[in-house]
């Protein structure tokens, strides 16, 4: 099994079709869906440029996009917050929470203009174990895109443990050399020193199932992470550490800039264990930060021309072949006439 050409990491025809075709198509996980628990609380959020919202509404969440109907302006600034209504920052138009278009101020007398004409797009959303999901035109049902994670995940106490702190992080590479990168534990020992002390590399196995590749190694003493981690299609990872577990998603900025979004969770939040969650998380994110360096080099030497592609090792990087495996399959289903996406 090779690597992926070069190009595919490149170029931006290609990262145009990674939008169209896996991220306006898939579920993608926006973060714990406590952090909505009052009316008007929202989160909105770019995927891969595309921007939708999340507010609690008077009977439960809503999704829409985040663009205004008149002519295009961002409605609501992307992080968290609460709004009673949404009001779009540029002529002012005022929408509901369900939607519905409440107000055109300075309109002028128009006759044809009927404001049920101009209710925001919705996206569709789903919660699944206390996460939040939101999916533009999705391909499929989320438990399908989910596959084998949710056997995997059934004995994790995942509702028992809090939201408590989310951290961006940006760097200059496509967003699957960082994902090839997640997926392979064969570099733990070259990019991760003080990592491979705290397990048993040689017995450091990863799986790759429905949607789904699963890396685990017994932790030697000390080690925060419990020696589970996970990566599900097409860009959402979960790994498990003593008390809790993060998550993450991995969204590109273009096609040679990526965000990582991590939320961190735990079951015990208590004043008396701040400062050990602090110290998982600042040696979560050392760990994440250490990998930024190679994916860098990586992209520059992919756009230079100087790299063809590799080979990839059957007990490691079975991983990296599944995930290339999926992209090859999008990039496949491009090339098909298309049916209709939204016929009426
Ligand atoms: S673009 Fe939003 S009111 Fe004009
Ligand atoms: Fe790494």
């Amino acid at each position: 099994m090779l690597n992926l050409d070069p190009h595919h990491y490149t170029s931006p025809d290609i990262h145009a079709s990674d939008v169209a075709n896996i991220f306006t198509r898939s579920w993608q996980l926006l973060g714990a869906a406590s952090r909505l628990s009052e009316r008007g609380d929202y989160i909105a959020v770019e995927i891969a440029g595309q921007k939708v919202f999340v507010v609690r509404a008077k009977d439960g969440l809503r999704a829409y996009r985040n663009v205004c109907r008149h002519r295009g302006a961002r409605l609501l600034p992307e992080g968290t917050g609460r709004c009673n209504t949404i009001r779009c920052p540029y002529h002012q138009w005022v929408w509901g929470d369900d939607g519905s278009l409440l107000n055109v101020p300075w309109w002028g007398d128009d006759a044809d203009f009927k404001m049920e004409d101009w209710a925001l797009d919705t996206v569709e959303w789903h919660i699944w174990r206390g996460l939040l999901f939101v999916a533009i035109d999705p391909e499929m049902p989320f438990e399908e895109q989910l596959g084998a994670t949710e056997a995997e995940l059934a004995p994790e106490p995942m509702e028992s443990y809090q939201w408590v702190h989310e951290e961006r992080l940006i760097f200059d590479a496509n967003w699957k050399i960082y994902t090839d990168n997640f997926v392979e534990g064969y570099h733990i020992p070259g990019i991760h020193p003080a990592f491979h002390r705290a397990i048993e590399f040689e017995a450091f196995e990863t799986v790759a199932l429905d949607g789904l590749v699963r890396m685990s190694a017994p932790p030697r003493e000390g080690l925060f992470y419990r020696g589970k981690w996970m990566w599900m299609w097409p860009n959402w990872t979960l790994s498990l550490f003593e008390g809790g577990m993060n998550t993450s998603r991995i969204n590109p900025i273009d096609h040679q800039r990526t965000e990582l979004i991590y939320n961190f969770y735990f079951a015990d939040t208590s004043e008396a264990t701040r400062a050990a969650r602090a110290k998982t998380i600042e040696d979560n994110l050392q760990v994440i930060r250490e990998d930024f360096e190679v994916c860098l080099e990586t992209q520059k030497n992919y756009r230079s021309g100087g790299y063809r592609a590799g080979p990839l090792s059957p007990r490691h990087e079975q991983g990296v072949a599944y995930f290339q495996d999926r992209l090859r399959a999008s990039l496949a289903n491009e090339e098909q006439p298309q049916e209709p996406r939204n016929a009426l």
